[in-house]
């Protein structure tokens, strides 16, 4: 599967895209990511991505022409269009289910607005999904942008070290949240891990697992 990412900050994508899990998973092939710098599409000599909202209004917005040449640049170079996303708070909230979805895809690209967002124009013309990650407002797209490609990335077949990781945790089927989990050593600050989990016995184990799912809806 290939990312691509449009934003003013490729930098905080990249860096955090290279470590750990996810940083492994490109290493090993299972994943690209590329990042596009959109101010290197900027039309004027200072190349300026931002103006002033018509009808008056608090801030900034990102104009249209470079994240549209960006985008169009990208088509270009992929031969094909990839499945564009634009990272907003007014977009439909991001959950596992949608995850999954986008996890089958080939491509997507997305898009990570700054100031207080894009000209709705380019998100008419191209966009083909706004997604949000949660009802509050963080500073740009590029966070937002990181959960969707890190939570997309960990189900890609490969990636994670067995299916038993993801298909047992929280959220995966929609609903279920998973048990709470303990590690050595057995008794913490005189806080003892559940007796039965040292038992061994693996219906029992199983049993109380499923019960404390529910108990913790
Ligand atoms: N940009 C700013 N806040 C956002 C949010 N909650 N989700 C997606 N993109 C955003």
């Amino acid at each position: 599967m290939r990312f691509d990412f449009l934003t003013l900050f490729p930098d905080i994508c990249r860096t955090f895209l290279s470590e750990s899990i996810i940083g492994r998973a490109e290493k090993k092939g299972y994943v690209e990511f590329y990042y596009h710098q959109i101010r290197d599409y900027a039309i004027d000599k200072h190349k300026r991505v931002d103006d002033t909202p018509y009808g008056g209004g608090k801030g900034m917005l990102m104009v249209a022409e470079p994240i549209a040449a960006c985008f169009e640049s990208l088509c270009n170079t992929l031969k094909i269009r990839p499945k564009f996303i634009y990272m907003s708070p007014r977009g439909k909230v991001l959950n596992q289910e949608k995850i999954k979805e986008l996890s089958k895809l080939k491509n997507i690209a997305i898009l990570c607005g700054r100031y207080e967002g894009v000209d709705q124009r380019v998100i008419e013309s191209f966009v083909d999904d706004e997604v949000s990650i949660g009802n509050y407002v963080v500073t740009g797209g590029e966070l937002p942008a990181l959960v969707l490609a890190d939570s997309v990335t960990r189900l890609l077949p490969g990636v994670l070290s067995s299916e038993i990781c993801y298909e047992d945790e929280s959220h995966f089927d929609g609903k279920t949240i998973e048990y709470p989990q303990y590690t050595k050593p057995a008794v913490w600050r005189g806080m003892a891990v559940p007796e039965v989990l040292l038992t061994g016995h693996h219906a029992n184990i199983a049993k109380w697992k499923n019960d404390m799912k529910e108990e913790y809806k």
